[in-house]
Protein backbone atom coordinates (compact mmCIF):
# COMPACT_ATOMS: atom_id res chain seq x y z
CA UNK A 1 0.00 0.00 0.00
CA UNK A 2 1.22 3.38 -1.17
CA UNK A 3 2.19 5.54 2.17
CA UNK A 4 2.97 8.91 3.08
CA UNK A 5 5.91 8.44 5.34
CA UNK A 6 7.69 11.34 7.31
CA UNK A 7 11.59 10.32 7.56
CA UNK A 8 13.69 11.65 10.00
CA UNK A 9 17.78 12.60 9.91
CA UNK A 10 18.62 12.22 6.60
CA UNK A 11 21.93 13.38 6.86
CA UNK A 12 22.61 10.59 8.14
CA UNK A 13 23.99 7.52 7.07
CA UNK A 14 20.59 5.19 7.12
CA UNK A 15 18.13 8.25 6.41
CA UNK A 16 20.19 9.43 3.62
CA UNK A 17 20.40 5.72 2.60
CA UNK A 18 16.43 5.63 3.00
CA UNK A 19 15.54 8.61 1.31
CA UNK A 20 16.87 7.14 -2.36
CA UNK A 21 14.92 3.84 -1.54
CA UNK A 22 11.13 4.37 -0.61
CA UNK A 23 10.55 5.43 -4.01
CA UNK A 24 7.42 3.80 -4.21
CA UNK A 25 5.84 5.52 -1.26
CA UNK A 26 5.21 9.76 -1.04
CA UNK A 27 8.13 10.52 1.37
CA UNK A 28 8.81 13.81 3.25
CA UNK A 29 12.61 13.44 4.37
CA UNK A 30 13.12 15.93 7.20
CA UNK A 31 17.12 16.60 8.16
CA UNK A 32 18.33 18.32 11.60
CA UNK A 33 17.34 21.74 10.23
CA UNK A 34 13.77 21.26 9.40
CA UNK A 35 13.09 19.06 11.98
CA UNK A 36 15.25 19.62 15.36
CA UNK A 37 14.82 16.59 17.44
CA UNK A 38 15.15 18.81 20.88
CA UNK A 39 12.47 20.82 20.32
CA UNK A 40 9.53 19.11 21.12
CA UNK A 41 6.54 21.84 20.39
CA UNK A 42 8.57 21.20 16.29
CA UNK A 43 8.09 17.25 16.36
CA UNK A 44 4.49 18.47 17.17
CA UNK A 45 3.95 20.70 15.57
CA UNK A 46 5.41 19.25 11.91
CA UNK A 47 3.65 15.88 12.54
CA UNK A 48 0.75 17.56 12.78
CA UNK A 49 1.01 19.39 9.63
CA UNK A 50 2.84 16.28 7.51
CA UNK A 51 -0.14 13.93 8.68
CA UNK A 52 2.08 10.77 8.01
CA UNK A 53 0.37 7.41 8.18
CA UNK A 54 4.15 6.22 9.00
CA UNK A 55 7.26 7.71 10.98
CA UNK A 56 10.43 6.27 10.13
CA UNK A 57 13.30 7.43 12.43
CA UNK A 58 16.84 7.39 12.42
CA UNK A 59 17.90 10.62 13.75
CA UNK A 60 19.65 9.76 17.16
CA UNK A 61 22.34 11.15 19.08
CA UNK A 62 24.89 8.61 18.01
CA UNK A 63 28.35 9.99 19.45
CA UNK A 64 28.30 7.29 21.85
CA UNK A 65 31.69 8.50 23.59
CA UNK A 66 30.86 12.08 23.45
CA UNK A 67 27.36 10.89 25.36
CA UNK A 68 29.09 10.42 28.61
CA UNK A 69 29.32 13.63 29.09
CA UNK A 70 26.13 14.99 27.47
CA UNK A 71 23.81 12.75 28.90
CA UNK A 72 21.22 15.47 28.81
CA UNK A 73 21.30 15.98 25.04
CA UNK A 74 21.33 12.33 24.33
CA UNK A 75 18.66 11.42 26.42
CA UNK A 76 16.90 14.21 25.22
CA UNK A 77 17.16 12.94 21.38
CA UNK A 78 17.05 9.16 21.47
CA UNK A 79 14.58 9.29 24.56
CA UNK A 80 12.00 11.96 25.03
CA UNK A 81 12.00 13.17 21.01
CA UNK A 82 11.03 9.38 20.59
CA UNK A 83 8.48 9.70 23.33
CA UNK A 84 6.93 12.63 20.70
CA UNK A 85 7.26 10.98 18.02
CA UNK A 86 5.37 7.67 19.44
CA UNK A 87 2.62 10.01 21.23
CA UNK A 88 1.68 11.74 17.63
CA UNK A 89 1.99 8.78 15.52
CA UNK A 90 -0.47 7.62 18.20
CA UNK A 91 -2.78 10.27 17.50
CA UNK A 92 -3.10 10.19 14.31
CA UNK A 93 -3.51 6.42 14.15
CA UNK A 94 0.32 6.39 12.17
CA UNK A 95 2.78 3.66 12.92
CA UNK A 96 6.50 4.37 13.68
CA UNK A 97 9.58 2.05 12.82
CA UNK A 98 12.79 3.37 14.81
CA UNK A 99 16.25 2.31 15.13
CA UNK A 100 18.23 0.92 18.10
CA UNK A 101 21.15 -0.83 19.48
CA UNK A 102 23.47 -3.82 20.22
CA UNK A 103 24.22 -1.43 23.07
CA UNK A 104 21.33 -2.04 25.41
CA UNK A 105 22.91 -5.56 25.82
CA UNK A 106 26.09 -5.97 28.17
CA UNK A 107 27.48 -8.29 26.05
CA UNK A 108 28.36 -10.71 28.69
CA UNK A 109 26.10 -13.71 27.02
CA UNK A 110 28.54 -16.41 25.04
CA UNK A 111 26.30 -17.17 22.28
CA UNK A 112 23.88 -14.26 19.81
CA UNK A 113 21.55 -12.38 21.73
CA UNK A 114 17.78 -12.94 20.89
CA UNK A 115 15.00 -10.36 21.46
CA UNK A 116 13.90 -11.71 24.64
CA UNK A 117 17.04 -11.65 26.02
CA UNK A 118 17.44 -9.23 29.29
CA UNK A 119 19.25 -5.64 28.48
CA UNK A 120 21.25 -3.99 30.31
CA UNK A 121 23.46 -1.28 28.67
CA UNK A 122 26.89 -0.80 30.10
CA UNK A 123 27.17 3.09 27.98
CA UNK A 124 25.47 6.34 28.44
CA UNK A 125 24.01 6.08 24.80
CA UNK A 126 22.79 2.44 25.44
CA UNK A 127 21.08 3.79 28.08
CA UNK A 128 19.22 6.39 26.75
CA UNK A 129 18.90 4.09 23.38
CA UNK A 130 16.92 1.49 25.91
CA UNK A 131 14.53 4.60 27.21
CA UNK A 132 13.70 5.33 23.65
CA UNK A 133 12.63 2.04 23.05
CA UNK A 134 10.81 1.94 26.65
CA UNK A 135 8.75 5.27 25.50
CA UNK A 136 7.58 3.34 22.48
CA UNK A 137 6.03 0.95 24.31
CA UNK A 138 4.81 2.66 27.01
CA UNK A 139 2.69 4.76 24.23
CA UNK A 140 1.82 1.36 22.84
CA UNK A 141 0.96 2.39 18.80
CA UNK A 142 2.09 -0.34 16.45
CA UNK A 143 5.98 -0.17 15.73
CA UNK A 144 8.76 -1.93 14.92
CA UNK A 145 12.32 -1.37 16.79
CA UNK A 146 15.07 -2.36 15.01
CA UNK A 147 18.42 -3.38 16.62
CA UNK A 148 21.08 -3.05 14.82
CA UNK A 149 24.94 -3.05 14.88
CA UNK A 150 28.06 -1.84 13.53
CA UNK A 151 26.58 1.09 10.86
CA UNK A 152 29.35 2.10 7.90
CA UNK A 153 28.25 2.71 4.61
CA UNK A 154 29.73 4.81 1.93
CA UNK A 155 28.38 7.89 3.06
CA UNK A 156 28.57 9.33 6.42
CA UNK A 157 31.45 9.46 8.88
CA UNK A 158 32.16 5.74 10.06
CA UNK A 159 34.29 3.04 10.92
CA UNK A 160 35.12 1.80 7.08
CA UNK A 161 35.98 5.62 6.02
CA UNK A 162 38.50 5.82 9.43
CA UNK A 163 39.90 2.68 8.44
CA UNK A 164 40.21 3.64 4.62
CA UNK A 165 42.12 6.86 5.30
CA UNK A 166 44.39 5.90 8.12
CA UNK A 167 45.41 2.74 5.95
CA UNK A 168 46.46 5.42 3.09
CA UNK A 169 48.14 7.52 5.91
CA UNK A 170 50.16 4.87 7.84
CA UNK A 171 51.85 1.66 7.73
CA UNK A 172 50.15 0.31 10.37
CA UNK A 173 47.43 -0.25 12.26
CA UNK A 174 46.18 -1.47 15.63
CA UNK A 175 42.77 -2.82 15.74
CA UNK A 176 40.41 -3.77 18.59
CA UNK A 177 40.18 -7.64 18.13
CA UNK A 178 37.92 -8.79 21.36
CA UNK A 179 34.46 -7.03 20.46
CA UNK A 180 32.14 -9.24 17.96
CA UNK A 181 29.61 -8.24 16.00
CA UNK A 182 27.52 -7.49 12.81
CA UNK A 183 29.08 -4.62 10.32
CA UNK A 184 25.74 -3.78 8.93
CA UNK A 185 25.76 -1.30 5.67
CA UNK A 186 23.13 1.47 5.48
CA UNK A 187 22.40 0.14 2.16
CA UNK A 188 21.46 -3.25 3.21
CA UNK A 189 19.34 -1.34 5.96
CA UNK A 190 17.77 0.69 3.42
CA UNK A 191 16.97 -2.27 1.13
CA UNK A 192 15.66 -4.17 4.31
CA UNK A 193 13.32 -1.25 5.80
CA UNK A 194 11.94 -0.85 2.24
CA UNK A 195 10.64 -4.53 2.11
CA UNK A 196 9.26 -4.32 5.84
CA UNK A 197 7.57 -0.99 5.09
CA UNK A 198 5.64 -2.97 2.19
CA UNK A 199 5.57 -6.01 4.34
CA UNK A 200 4.38 -5.06 7.86
CA UNK A 201 0.11 -4.61 8.61
CA UNK A 202 -0.15 -2.31 11.15
CA UNK A 203 -3.30 -3.82 12.23
CA UNK A 204 -1.61 -7.23 13.05
CA UNK A 205 -0.78 -6.71 16.95
CA UNK A 206 1.78 -9.55 16.82
CA UNK A 207 4.18 -7.84 14.16
CA UNK A 208 4.44 -5.16 16.33
CA UNK A 209 7.81 -5.02 18.79
CA UNK A 210 11.73 -5.89 18.81
CA UNK A 211 13.57 -7.00 15.83
CA UNK A 212 17.01 -7.44 15.30
CA UNK A 213 18.48 -6.05 12.53
CA UNK A 214 21.98 -6.30 10.67
CA UNK A 215 24.04 -8.25 7.96
CA UNK A 216 24.22 -11.66 8.97
CA UNK A 217 27.10 -13.56 10.07
CA UNK A 218 29.69 -12.00 12.50
CA UNK A 219 33.41 -10.93 12.94
CA UNK A 220 35.60 -8.39 14.85
CA UNK A 221 36.72 -4.50 14.66
CA UNK A 222 39.99 -6.34 13.78
CA UNK A 223 38.98 -9.00 10.84
CA UNK A 224 36.57 -6.37 9.90
CA UNK A 225 39.57 -3.76 9.38
CA UNK A 226 41.76 -6.86 7.45
CA UNK A 227 38.27 -7.13 5.07
CA UNK A 228 37.95 -3.91 4.39
CA UNK A 229 42.08 -3.21 3.38
CA UNK A 230 41.56 -7.09 1.07
CA UNK A 231 38.13 -6.07 -0.54
CA UNK A 232 39.79 -2.33 -1.32
CA UNK A 233 42.80 -3.65 -2.84
CA UNK A 234 40.82 -6.11 -5.02
CA UNK A 235 39.37 -3.03 -6.15
CA UNK A 236 41.96 -0.43 -6.74
CA UNK A 237 43.71 -1.74 -9.93
CA UNK A 238 40.13 -1.64 -12.06
CA UNK A 239 39.27 1.82 -10.08
CA UNK A 240 42.49 3.62 -10.08
CA UNK A 241 42.16 3.92 -6.17
CA UNK A 242 45.25 4.94 -4.91
CA UNK A 243 47.91 2.15 -2.85
CA UNK A 244 46.99 1.85 0.80
CA UNK A 245 50.54 2.42 2.80
CA UNK A 246 48.91 -0.48 5.57
CA UNK A 247 49.43 -4.26 4.26
CA UNK A 248 46.60 -6.30 5.75
CA UNK A 249 49.25 -8.40 7.72
CA UNK A 250 50.47 -4.85 9.16
CA UNK A 251 47.01 -4.30 11.10
CA UNK A 252 47.86 -6.24 14.48
CA UNK A 253 44.91 -7.25 17.02
CA UNK A 254 44.54 -5.21 20.01
CA UNK A 255 42.60 -5.88 22.99
CA UNK A 256 39.80 -3.29 24.34
CA UNK A 257 41.76 -2.72 27.43
CA UNK A 258 44.71 -1.25 24.86
CA UNK A 259 42.33 1.10 23.18
CA UNK A 260 40.14 2.51 26.40
CA UNK A 261 37.41 4.82 25.28
CA UNK A 262 34.92 6.89 27.37
CA UNK A 263 32.41 4.60 27.17
CA UNK A 264 32.38 0.94 27.60
CA UNK A 265 31.45 -1.67 24.52
CA UNK A 266 29.95 -4.82 24.59
CA UNK A 267 32.36 -7.63 23.98
CA UNK A 268 29.24 -9.72 22.35
CA UNK A 269 27.50 -7.55 19.99
CA UNK A 270 26.16 -10.66 17.88
CA UNK A 271 22.37 -10.56 17.64
CA UNK A 272 20.36 -13.56 16.08
CA UNK A 273 17.71 -12.01 13.44
CA UNK A 274 15.63 -15.59 13.00
CA UNK A 275 12.53 -13.38 14.46
CA UNK A 276 12.63 -10.55 11.10
CA UNK A 277 13.37 -14.03 9.02
CA UNK A 278 10.19 -15.49 10.80
CA UNK A 279 7.77 -12.67 10.60
CA UNK A 280 8.48 -11.33 8.03
CA UNK A 281 10.62 -12.83 5.73
CA UNK A 282 13.18 -10.50 5.51
CA UNK A 283 16.87 -11.10 5.62
CA UNK A 284 19.98 -8.76 5.22
CA UNK A 285 22.74 -10.53 3.12
CA UNK A 286 26.01 -11.46 5.15
CA UNK A 287 28.19 -9.05 6.48
CA UNK A 288 30.90 -9.49 3.36
CA UNK A 289 28.29 -8.91 0.76
CA UNK A 290 27.30 -6.21 2.50
CA UNK A 291 30.47 -4.52 2.27
CA UNK A 292 31.52 -5.48 -1.04
CA UNK A 293 28.28 -3.38 -1.82
CA UNK A 294 29.14 -0.36 -0.62
CA UNK A 295 32.90 -0.59 -1.94
CA UNK A 296 31.68 -0.82 -5.19
CA UNK A 297 29.79 2.58 -4.46
CA UNK A 298 32.57 4.28 -3.03
CA UNK A 299 33.89 7.10 -4.70
CA UNK A 300 37.06 7.79 -2.61
CA UNK A 301 36.29 11.80 -2.05
CA UNK A 302 33.09 10.61 -0.34
N1 LIG B 1 26.09 4.09 13.73
C1 LIG B 1 26.07 2.89 14.29
O1 LIG B 1 27.06 2.16 14.30
C2 LIG B 1 24.79 2.39 14.94
C3 LIG B 1 24.79 1.13 15.55
C4 LIG B 1 23.60 0.65 16.09
C5 LIG B 1 22.46 1.42 16.04
N2 LIG B 1 22.48 2.65 15.47
C6 LIG B 1 21.25 3.42 15.41
O2 LIG B 1 20.83 3.43 14.05
C7 LIG B 1 20.20 4.68 13.74
C8 LIG B 1 20.85 5.30 12.52
O3 LIG B 1 22.22 5.53 12.81
P1 LIG B 1 23.20 6.25 11.76
O4 LIG B 1 24.48 5.51 11.78
O5 LIG B 1 22.48 6.51 10.48
O6 LIG B 1 23.43 7.63 12.52
P2 LIG B 1 24.17 8.95 12.00
O7 LIG B 1 24.82 8.72 10.69
O8 LIG B 1 24.98 9.44 13.15
O9 LIG B 1 22.95 9.92 11.74
C9 LIG B 1 22.18 10.38 12.79
C10 LIG B 1 21.37 11.53 12.27
O10 LIG B 1 20.62 12.06 13.38
C11 LIG B 1 20.64 13.46 13.23
N3 LIG B 1 20.41 14.16 14.48
C12 LIG B 1 21.21 14.26 15.56
N4 LIG B 1 20.69 15.10 16.45
C13 LIG B 1 19.52 15.55 15.91
C14 LIG B 1 18.52 16.46 16.33
N5 LIG B 1 18.63 17.13 17.49
N6 LIG B 1 17.46 16.67 15.52
C15 LIG B 1 17.36 16.04 14.33
N7 LIG B 1 18.28 15.18 13.87
C16 LIG B 1 19.35 14.95 14.66
C17 LIG B 1 22.01 13.80 12.68
O11 LIG B 1 21.95 15.08 12.09
P3 LIG B 1 23.26 15.83 11.56
O12 LIG B 1 23.59 15.13 10.27
O13 LIG B 1 22.80 17.23 11.38
O14 LIG B 1 24.30 15.65 12.61
C18 LIG B 1 22.21 12.68 11.70
O15 LIG B 1 21.70 13.02 10.43
C19 LIG B 1 20.27 5.51 15.02
O16 LIG B 1 19.06 5.31 15.74
C20 LIG B 1 21.40 4.88 15.81
O17 LIG B 1 21.22 5.05 17.20
C21 LIG B 1 23.63 3.15 14.91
Amino acid sequence: MHKKILLTGVSGQVGHALKTKLLQHEVIPLSREQLDLSKVHDIRRIIREVKPNLIINPAAYTAVDKAESEPELAFAINATAVQILAEEAARLNAGLIHFSTDYVYDGAKKTPYVEDDEVNPVSLYGKSKLAGEEAIRAVGLPHLILRTSWIYGAYGKNFLKTILRLAAERDSLRVVADQFGAPTSNKSIADGVVQLVNAWQLQQDNQTGVYHFTNAGSTSWHSFSCEIVSVYNRLANERNWPVLKTKVGNITAITTVDYPTPAARPANSRLDNTKLKNTFNVELPSWQLGLQQVMQTLTLSS
